[in-house]
């Protein structure tokens, strides 16, 4: 990584002014002086009990919400119960709200910020790599309604987001992993230089604290360029769901037994044998990437993903056009971009082999 890249911040633009992104060396300090009358907490149940003591001026505050990370919490029919702990914590115009969690936090904090008094700042410390590389910055809010997820939305940016990596050490490997795919992710769609230096330093991600925190950066500012262009994903940012049709698809036939980012990097290594099975891009380029994506899912690669359940799940994309998916695809130039597809016998096909074979195969 290149010294000029290791500042340890950086200024988002957004739809309602710059936000900035900082790395914390004591987020648990730096927490701590944000408590004031006008500050309201909403905290992972986990980080709460993993970070007792540290968090323990945080626990002890009057407006402090501990909420269980579960989907079935990031929902419209849990909002009445935040909204009134808010209520009885006497929110004012003008208050803000600090989330400390991963996106199931974020998501929970950001729509209550953005339809609360029309209208609250919010501020993010997350606690996930997933949040710290990815999710953090871009805006978006999205709360499940019964069984349909992330249906409901908003465009709210933080007025900050605080990286401390200290919360990482608690978080499991597959969580470490899972983050380490949205990594990938925007490594392959930054070029060939960027997701080779990503390969060779992969192994030093999950050991070395450096390391991670370079790449953290590197990510973010990668992201920061599509997010900054197309804030409200009409066009470019569409790139950014590369890997995730496929990925949720996988997600949703496996009743989400796959973490996120995991499901994600499976679901590019299918994105680009499409590519190679179509010609976009050679069978070097597919197996060189194979490696890497492989490395980073293997302990899932034998989890059985019914055929028959992904592709009725990919067919209920919401980003599909009528009967077509939209699929972001690699090709030889080593550009991502976005094309039509049908769901014909040479898809069904190639889904068929990528699942009983490739996926196997390191
Ligand atoms: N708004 C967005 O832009 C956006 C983007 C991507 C994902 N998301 C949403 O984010 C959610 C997934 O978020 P996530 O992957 O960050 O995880 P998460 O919030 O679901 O948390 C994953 C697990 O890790 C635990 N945890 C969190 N921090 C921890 C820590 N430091 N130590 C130990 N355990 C910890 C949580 O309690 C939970 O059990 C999904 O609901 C997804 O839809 C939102
Ligand atoms: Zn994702």
């Amino acid at each position: 990584m290149e010294a000029s890249q290791l500042s340890n911040e950086m200024t988002i633009q957004s739809h309602k002014g710059p936000y900035k992104v900082f790395f914390a060396d004591n987020p648990f300090a730096d927490l701590e002086q944000e408590i004031s009358g006008h500050k309201h907490f909403i905290i992972d149940a986990a980080v709460a009990r993993c970070f007792q003591k540290e968090l323990a001026p945080l626990l002890a505050h009057h407006s402090t919400l501990i909420v269980e990370a579960e989907e079935s919490n990031k929902s419209l029919e849990r909002m009445p119960d935040y909204v009134a702990h808010l209520i009885d914590a006497k929110i004012r115009r003008g208050d803000t709200l600090i989330a400390v969690g991963g996106g199931i936090i974020q998501d929970i904090t950001c729509f209550l910020a953005a339809t609360m008094l029309r209208g609250l700042d919010w501020i993010f410390y997350p606690t996930t790599l997933l949040a710290q590389t990815d999710s953090c910055i871009g805006s978006k809010s999205s709360i499940n309604v019964g069984s349909v997820k992330n249906i409901l939305g908003t465009y709210t940016p933080p007025k900050k987001i605080k990286i401390g990596l200290e919360f990482l050490k608690t978080l499991g490997e597959d969580e470490i992993r899972s983050g380490i795919g949205e990594m990938i992710k925007v490594h392959i769609i930054d070029g060939q230089r960027s997701i080779e230096d990503l390969a060779r330093d992969y192994d030093n991600l999950l050991t070395c604290r450096a390391t991670l925190s370079a790449y953290i950066l590197k990510s973010l500012m990668i992201k920061k360029r599509f997010i900054e262009e197309d804030e409200f994903d009409t066009g470019t940012r569409n790139i950014l769901n590369y890997g995730h049709t496929f990925g949720h698809a996988i997600e949703a036939a496996t009743a989400f037994g796959i973490p996120h980012g995991i499901a994600v990097t499976i679901g590019m290594d299918m994105a680009n044998f499409l590519s190679f099975r179509t010609g976009l891009i050679d069978e070097q380029t597919f197996y060189k990437l194979h490696k890497v994506l492989h490395t980073n899912y293997s302990k899932f690669a034998s989890v059985v993903i019914p055929l028959d359940s992904f592709l009725v799940a990919i067919m209920k994309d919401k980003k599909n056009v009528g009967q077509k998916m939209a699929l972001i695809l690699l090709d030889g130039s080593g550009q991502v971009a976005k094309r039509l597809f049908e769901k014909d016998q040479f898809f069904q096909e190639t889904c068929r082999v990528f699942l009983q074979e490739i996926i196997l195969q390191h």
